[in-house]
């Protein structure tokens, strides 16, 4: 009698268990679903698969626009600009193509914004001295170092019959994207440092010619203002 009511027992706590676990079992199922259907329901962890940052051309109820993509902070300057340059104005960061056209375009079209004065000579100077001499030597004659000590091929003089007459332009140009043999400055120098050299290669390229007298008539104006630019032609 007592043994039969413990097996009772159990066949009863057996159907509630196995009650209990498919009762579970479809509550889980059910709940697990949704009627959305991007949703993948439960996710574990989700801010691993789905970021809370508001996504690019969402909506936004943080601003009265509600727009998520912000317009840039008056000022900013996009990579590459350089402000108070001949090409801030066209807001591109160098408008010629690494092409022929784009040669002759920049050699007709850039002018050195920098005056020829001493002071700016002198800057550039200092800078030639740190980039280009190793290459062109001290006076411009393709003696440098590279060349003498290295033994490589050797960059024609700037006095000599093919850069003589080479208009400022093409020479920013070739600083730009570099030309042949001679690699791109333009990560190293900034504009004005590039204008500013190119200055001096202009001494180097008609010693005692009209830059120097374009010396003489400017080196008493203050090289940092902008109505003393002097626009010079070879
Ligand atoms: C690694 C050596 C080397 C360095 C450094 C170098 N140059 Fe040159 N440069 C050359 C060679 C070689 C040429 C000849 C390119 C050609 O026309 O084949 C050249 C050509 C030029 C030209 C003539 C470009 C043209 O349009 O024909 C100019 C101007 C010039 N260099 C200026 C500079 C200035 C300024 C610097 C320093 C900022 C400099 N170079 C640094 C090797 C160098």
């Amino acid at each position: 009698m007592k043994q039969n009511k413990k097996n009772q027992l159990s066949v009863i706590s057996f159907q509630s268990a196995v009650f209990l676990f498919t009762f579970y079992c479809l509550l889980f199922t059910i709940t697990s679903c949704n009627n959305v259907p991007n949703s993948p329901g439960w996710e574990y962890m989700p801010d691993m698969y789905r970021s809370p940052s508001y996504e690019t051309n969402s909506s936004n109820p943080n601003f009265s626009d509600s727009l998520t993509d912000r317009k840039p902070v008056p000022g900013t300057i996009s990579q590459g600009w350089i402000p108070n340059s001949e090409f801030s104005s066209l807001k591109v960061p160098y408008p010629y193509k690494n092409d022929s056209l784009g040669y002759e375009l920049a050699g007709h079209n850039l002018k050195d914004p920098f005056p020829a004065s001493a002071e700016i000579i002198d800057q550039g100077k200092v800078l030639y001295g740190k980039y280009c001499i190793h290459c062109h030597g001290a006076t411009g004659q393709g003696d440098g170092a590279v060349v003498t000590v290295g033994n490589h091929p050797p960059p024609p003089a700037y006095n000599g019959a093919q850069l003589k007459n080479l208009p400022e332009g093409k020479m920013f140009h070739a600083l730009q994207y570099g030309k042949n043999m001679m690699g791109s400055h333009a990560s190293q120098l900034t504009v004005a440092d590039r204008w500013k050299i190119i200055r001096f290669v202009q001494t180097l390229q008609n010693p005692g010619g009209i830059v120097a007298a374009t010396v003489q008539m400017v080196s008493g104006m203050d090289s940092t203002k902008k109505e003393n630019v002097v626009k010079k032609k070879i």
